[in-house]
């Protein structure tokens, strides 16, 4: 039986900022600096949701779980204090390029940068793989998929507005179209216009271009069969 996924959709928004920094590093000569200021925002970006998600795992979903194999948990939140300090690690090489008086060290910091962000990113990739093949053996033992959706809208719940609005549109732009239309559908069964319209909106922008007028047809096929009072 198909279980359901709690990670499925924030790991596929991670990986695909993950991705997308990746190549534009690739895109980037260091020598630039105006160049490589535009990855650096994206590097800063992907490290703080990084950051973010990790604080949200640590603190609701593993204290769902960590009675049940507390030595695996505790490998996990390690695994997320390790993600802190490669994330800093770029910072910090990040500030060093700054500091750089000729081209030639700008290029060497850049190299440099490459190379940390590349074992980032495949530090990260393992660790979401342990997680949706671990815990999720873990949370599917133990809970029912009504339980793990119940988790998983407490941990949304939980989230600042501003946070929700920019994972909300990366996430857009990395799901297929028929996790984009059940997660459309759900919320506009189940939460206020003032949560749904600005997701609504979002379709126009970040849904991958090849599905999104078939997913905003389907939309509006929806709002008509069911007015909204
Ligand atoms: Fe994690």
């Amino acid at each position: 039986m198909l279980r359901f996924n709690i990670f499925n959709m924030i790991h596929k928004a991670l990986r695909g900022m993950l991705y997308n920094t990746a190549q534009s590093i690739q895109q980037t000569w260091f020598g630039d600096k105006a160049d490589a200021e535009l990855v650096f925002e994206k590097i800063h970006e992907v490290v703080a949701a990084f950051e973010n998600h990790g604080h949200h795992e640590d603190h609701i979903l593993m204290p769902y779980v960590e009675k049940y194999d507390p030595v695996r948990i505790a490998s996990f939140e390690s695994e997320h204090v390790e993600d802190l300090y490669m994330g800093n690690h770029l910072k910090h090489l990040i500030n060093i390029y700054r500091d750089a008086a000729t081209d030639q060290e700008r290029m060497i910091a850049g190299s440099a940068i490459t190379r940390a962000f590349q074992d980032y990113m495949i530090f990260n990739l393992k660790h979401m793989q342990r997680e949706e093949i671990e815990l999720n053996e873990l949370l599917w033992e133990v809970y029912t998929d009504e339980q793990l959706l119940d988790i998983n809208a407490g941990i949304i719940a939980s989230i600042p507005a501003d946070e929700m609005a920019q994972t909300a549109g990366k996430m857009m732009m990395s799901i297929n179209k028929n996790e984009a239309l059940n997660w459309l559908s759900s919320v506009k069964k189940t939460a206020p216009a003032f949560v749904y319209n600005p997701l609504l909106e979002l379709t126009e922008t970040h849904l991958p271009e090849h599905y999104r007028e078939e997913i905003r047809a389907a939309l509006l096929e929806e709002e008509n069969l069911s007015p909204v009072f």
